[in-house]
């Protein structure tokens, strides 16, 4: 037999080979295209005809290569898609859809908006890459306070200007530097800071800060709203406890606890004895920041609150592990199936 007619055997054997088995294809693509393949024996034989045959016959193996391996990924392609897939039982059950979950950390943020949405609240975003003026200097942090650390904060280019907003309370800055008040906004979003990653502490979380202002608005005001708040997220027998503490964007500041989740108040392992959980920061917007962004401290005044949405799904889903929230480990999310 020619080499030609060898060729041309060998290219309707591969027009003619059909299987949507995967051990068979993979013995097929082995015949032609293996190391000792038909093909590599075409290529040895190739060197010994005469010179002026050579034109016809290389370029009859270049185009049966070609066909060879193009079958190959058809066949394998078939062989992996649904619609290659034998059929041998019209009486098996249907392939079950695989259906996704909102992650916790949606669901919760869901629910955030959901409770301030129905006090007039609305949404508001920022970037999460900031400057310095946005996340410290007009949130009245003085040049020499420790949050500015490296510590704490991802610089993401050689300029220190350039960061990953370490909260979102840097959003109240831009809302205050477009909006003349009455403002009631809150903004949810990721934040970034620089630490190790444990149980207890991830370098990538989620917050969401909460901003009023107007004429008048008291600390009984923001009182008010986070019983509010805490009544809905976690049910209406929960109770609120404010602790003085201290934040540089607020005067005075407060922390905010709820009465603890699992025993109501009386005491136990989760709330370490203490009967309550500590969920948020807040306290009455500072001067200070109110002149940094164009607004007169002397007609109007507002409170501001922040908390990690992660604290609240933990106590939610009595979840105790923060790493479990980043890795989309399917056994976790899962779980969550009946909360949409
Ligand atoms: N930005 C604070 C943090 O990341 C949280 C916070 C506390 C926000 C008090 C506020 C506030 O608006 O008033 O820890």
């Amino acid at each position: 037999m020619t080499m030609l007619d060898k060729i041309e055997k060998y290219l309707n054997e591969i027009e003619n080979f059909q299987s949507h088995d995967p051990e068979e294809v993979e013995n097929f693509r082995i015949k032609y295209l293996g190391r000792k393949g038909l093909l590599n024996e075409l290529f040895e034989e190739f060197k010994t005809i005469p010179k002026e045959e050579k034109p016809e016959v290389g370029k009859k193996i270049n185009e049966l290569k070609t066909r060879a391996r193009e079958k190959v990924n058809e066949l394998k392609a078939a062989a992996t898609s649904t619609s290659g897939r034998q059929i041998d039982d019209v009486t098996r059950p249907g392939y079950p859809e695989a259906i996704g979950s909102k992650h916790p950390i949606s669901l919760t943020r869901q629910e955030i908006i959901t409770i301030f949405t129905r006090l007039g609240y609305t949404i508001s975003e920022g970037p999460e890459i900031e400057d310095d003026w946005h996340v410290f200097s007009a949130l009245n942090f003085p040049d020499e306070h420790p949050a500015r650390d490296m510590q704490d904060t991802f610089f993401i280019t050689r300029d220190p200007d350039v960061l990953l907003r370490t909260h979102t309370s840097s959003v109240q800055v831009r809302v205050m530097e477009n909006e003349q008040p009455p403002i009631r906004t809150i903004s949810p979003g990721r934040v970034f800071r620089n630490e190790a990653i444990s149980a207890r502490a991830h370098c990538i979380f989620h917050q969401v800060e909460g901003l009023y202002i107007d004429k008048n608005v008291s600390f009984a005001d923001l009182k008010q709203t986070l019983i509010y708040f805490a009544k809905e997220m976690f049910g209406t027998e929960t109770q609120i406890r404010l602790r003085p503490s201290f934040f540089p964007f607020t005067e005075p500041s407060a922390e905010m606890d709820i009465s603890c989740t699992l025993c109501g108040g009386k005491g136990c392992k989760i709330c370490k004895y203490t009967g309550f959980l500590e969920i948020l920061g807040c306290g009455m917007v500072d001067p200070n920041v109110l002149k940094a962004s164009n607004i007169d401290p002397d007609v109007y005044t507002g409170f501001a609150f922040g908390m990690g949405i992660e604290r609240i799904a933990q106590l939610k889903f009595n979840v105790n592990d923060l790493r479990l929230y980043f890795e989309n480990d399917l056994r976790f999310l899962e779980q969550f199936k009946a909360k949409i």
